[in-house]
């Protein structure tokens, strides 16, 4: 081979690897995160969540202490739903287009994490291990939010509407969860 064919095929050799890189590139995404991670929250993690929620621990109004522990086959599995919807969604959040640096994709994994526990809880119809599911998996929210959204950042201007504070019975879950950890 004389050079002139040889620096000809190194040539062509490097064209094609340009190629078919570019061709890599410009290969769209096959996922559609054109809904906003807000979007995602509203309407897939916080009604997860919730449903999750109201099936474990108790509330006490003026007739007393109400165990909040399902008591029909269709609360069960609504436990359940929840804790699914909240196990998927970790994982969209770490679609490409959501997905931002390295602790977001910890708490992402985390919240799958906790929401197959929350499943696993519900299935074995065992409510203390739901409500320390419930108050692992509000841990993980609280700490994406802390870091993430923007209006809860240490001296941030108030813009918008702030997220709302947890309602008394999440907290209590959340309090009674750590109390129990410090004995
Ligand atoms: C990996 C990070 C992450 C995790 C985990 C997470 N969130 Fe969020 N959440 C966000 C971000 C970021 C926003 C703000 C989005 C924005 O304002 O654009 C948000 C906003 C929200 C909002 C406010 C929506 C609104 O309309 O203002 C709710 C409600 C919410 N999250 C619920 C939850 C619940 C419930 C959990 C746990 C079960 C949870 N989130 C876990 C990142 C996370």
């Amino acid at each position: 081979m004389n050079m002139r064919k040889e620096v000809s095929l190194w040539a062509l050799g490097a064209a094609a690897i340009l190629l078919l890189t570019s061709c890599e590139r410009a290969k769209p995404s096959p996922y559609d995160t054109s809904l906003p991670v807000l979007e995602v929250m509203d309407h897939l993690v916080d009604p997860g969540a919730w449903a999750f929620w109201r099936a474990s621990g108790e509330v006490t109004d003026e007739a007393g202490a109400k165990s909040l522990t399902p008591t029909t086959q269709e609360g069960w599995l609504a436990a359940e739903n929840g804790a699914v919807q909240v196990a998927e969604a970790g994982n969209l959040l770490l679609l490409p287009g959501r997905v931002r640096d390295a602790e977001w994709i910890r708490l992402s994994k985390k919240l799958t994490h906790d929401g197959l526990e929350a499943k696993a809880a519900a299935e074995a119809k065992d409510s203390a291990r739901m409500f320390a599911a419930g108050a692992e998996m509000f841990k993980t929210c609280t700490a994406c939010h802390q870091k993430y959204v923007a209006a809860l950042q240490p001296g941030a201007e108030p813009k918008g509407a702030p997220l709302p504070d947890w309602p008394a019975d999440v907290k209590q879950k959340q309090n009674q969860f750590l109390e129990g950890k410090k004995q």
